[in-house]
């Protein structure tokens, strides 16, 4: 399975997403990372692994349409079976999001369909939430909202700040997003009509 992962920042799951693969346990090769950011730590780490960059600027294009058409040429020269969104802080458009449909997977820093969109973390301190998580789904037109594949949660302590808990969510991220991929890979996860099966069975 030939993987393409898009990012904006840090990377630390595209991290998880290169050892695992490195070690033979992802079932897929990484074999492209992009970023529309130039100064994404997450480019060093895939040149570290060795693994092809490719940055596009979305300052450089005048409209959503024109950078996602390039973006999308840009990412089918590298032939990938699933795209991995994975801290890509774009939204994509409608055309983008049906051209990889069923083979895009996003991970999102909030038990969805709670906290769609930015600030998760803080959004579910303030609302005095004592269960909080992320959730790996796959991608459809609606930002945030395509059908998810899987969850997990963590506690929410009294006096948690914002950092305490990104970190916490950021340790099960990195326990799930492998997790979904490998599914992917090994054929296992597939979604049809909007609905996702694992193993056959509607999830
Ligand atoms: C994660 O919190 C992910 O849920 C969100 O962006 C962040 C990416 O972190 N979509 P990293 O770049 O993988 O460290």
């Amino acid at each position: 399975t030939r993987i393409v992962v898009l990012i904006s920042g840090d990377g630390s799951n595209l991290q998880v997403l290169l050892d695992q693969a490195a070690a033979g346990q992802l079932g897929g090769d990484v074999v492209a990372v992009v970023s529309n950011k130039a100064e994404a730590y997450g480019l060093e780490r895939a040149r570290m692994a060795g693994v092809a960059t490719a940055v596009l600027s979305n300052k450089d294009y005048a409209d959503r349409d024109s950078f996602d058409a390039t973006l999308m040429a840009l990412i089918d020269g590298y032939q990938p079976d699933l795209v991995v969104l994975a801290g890509f802080m774009r939204i994509l458009t409608p055309g983008f999001v049906r051209h990889y449909a069923g083979r895009m997977l996003n991970i999102h820093p909030s038990l969805l369909p709670r906290y769609q969109g930015l600030h998760t973390h803080q959004r579910a301190i303030e609302a005095g939430d004592e269960e909080h998580g992320c959730s790996v789904h796959f991608v459809t037109e609606e930002l945030d909202g395509g059908p998810v594949v899987l969850q997990a949660r963590v506690p929410i302590f009294a006096g948690d700040d914002e950092a305490i808990v990104a970190k916490r969510v950021r340790v099960q991220e990195h326990a799930i997003y492998p997790l979904v991929v490998r599914w992917f890979c090994e054929g296992r996860l597939v979604m049809q009509q909007g609905n996702v099966f694992l193993d056959g069975a509607l999830l």
